[in-house]
């Protein structure tokens, strides 16, 4: 069993070790990489005692800048804050309609209705479960003031064939790359990177993300100079000097000591998504081999993307059935996402009944993120498989 991918693990010297229960993620495994370095962080910021923007913030922004190659990169609170300073600068309220997936984090569609604003949902493709262009084009109407595609999972969406949908239109292309720091795609012979295709992108920092603090924290980037100054000011009550407010906006500042720790996580990011990539390949070698594609399908890479497995989400037969067989076998999974945007409680007025995202809801009853994080071991993602396979030995296709 496992012949080949032992082989390749032993090649390159990695890890064979495993723990008694594979979590699905452990952010303490990846802090004793680094914990000299945050410490050292957090203590220049306790010496300084300044905790709110300063020095630290502005030194964040523009070593993210340079990373992900943008002029104007703006922190926040949180991704959530993110995507609606990033709305609230486009001038979306009451009466817009914004286009976006119902296969994604809440977040990506509440920041609409929080602004007053309707959600419309275009539908996801199954391979990449991301949202579908050419949906997106015919949910476009008069009424559509931006479109929010959320680059799932790590990867981007084919965001390249959204933009000519939205030209000459007014529509304000938002991107949600809370979940894909690190993730480009390649269009035109050119890399760009997550988040630089729209007017906006926007970036969550939640600690299990590819670049995560440790809290809440989030960032919106932008080319255009008046929407950065924008962003700046609406982060703070819409002050542009203090004290005097333009326009009414948010509290969504980031703290110095978070900032401080993303400068550090910052610079070990590439390390970590090539890491999460090659485990990827690893989950890819060790399904094949264990001859379990007729009952779970890998996630798909999609041609010129770089995706940065966030999570490594399969679909799977009887999922269910498989979630609770891996977790009395010592394998935490988990489900993103259970139920589709549309047929949340909550966006019941939004008109929306089952069988409107088929694809969509499809995928709420296949999918299964298996366990992923940089520094998964092989022995562990070799327990993660044998125990898929040991749920499918002796079953057929029905
Ligand atoms: C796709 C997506 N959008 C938005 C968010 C919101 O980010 P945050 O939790 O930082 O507010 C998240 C984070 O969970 C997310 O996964």
């Amino acid at each position: 069993m496992f012949g080949r991918v032992w082989a390749i693990a032993r090649e390159r010297g990695l890890g064979m070790e495993s723990s008694p229960q594979i979590p699905s993620f452990d952010l303490k495994r990846n802090y004793a990489r680094v914990e000299g370095e945050v410490r050292e962080a957090i203590e220049r910021v306790l010496a300084s005692q300044q905790f709110i923007m300063g020095p630290e913030v502005s030194a964040f922004e523009k070593e993210a800048e340079a990373y992900l190659e943008t002029p104007h990169a703006v922190t926040c609170a949180s991704g959530t804050d993110a995507l609606m300073l990033a709305l609230m600068a486009a001038g979306i309220g009451q009466g817009d309609d914004v286009v976006t997936t119902p296969f994604t984090f809440f977040a990506t569609a509440s920041c609409i209705t929080r602004l007053g604003a309707r959600p419309v949902f275009a539908d996801v493709e199954p391979g990449s479960y991301n949202i579908s262009p050419a949906l997106v084009g015919e949910a476009i109407t008069k009424r559509t003031k931006a479109v929010i595609p959320a680059h799932l999972f790590g990867q981007l969406c084919r965001v390249e064939e959204i933009g000519p949908l939205l030209s000459g239109k007014g529509i304000t292309l938002v991107e949600d790359c809370a979940q894909s720091f690190g993730a480009h795609r390649m269009f035109d012979g050119r890399i760009k990177r997550a988040g630089s295709w729209g007017e906006f992108g926007c970036f969550s920092f939640f600690p299990t993300k590819n670049l995560g603090a440790y809290g809440d924290a989030g960032m919106t980037i932008c080319s255009g100079d008046s929407q950065a100054e924008r962003l700046r000011r609406l982060r703070v009550h819409g002050a542009a000097t203090t004290y005097i407010h333009e326009e009414i906006g948010i509290n969504s500042r980031l703290d110095a000591i978070q900032a401080a720790i993303l400068r550090v996580r910052l610079r070990h990011v590439e390390t970590w998504v090539e890491e999460r990539r090659e485990a990827a390949r690893i989950y890819g070698l060790l399904i094949d081999e264990e001859d379990l594609l007729e009952w779970v399908t890998p996630p798909a890479e999609e041609a010129g993307n770089r995706h940065t497995y966030h999570q490594y989400v399969v679909r799977a037969r009887d999922r269910d059935g498989l979630q609770r067989f891996m977790e009395e076998r010592g394998v935490t999974t988990r489900v993103y996402y259970p139920l589709a945007l549309h047929l949340q409680p909550c966006f019941v007025s939004a008109g929306y009944k089952k069988g409107d995202m088929p694809v969509a809801e499809r995928l709420t009853e296949e999918v299964l993120a298996l366990p992923m994080f940089p520094e998964i071991t092989h022995g562990e993602q070799e327990k993660v498989v044998a125990a898929m396979s040991e749920f499918y030995k002796g079953r057929h296709l029905t």
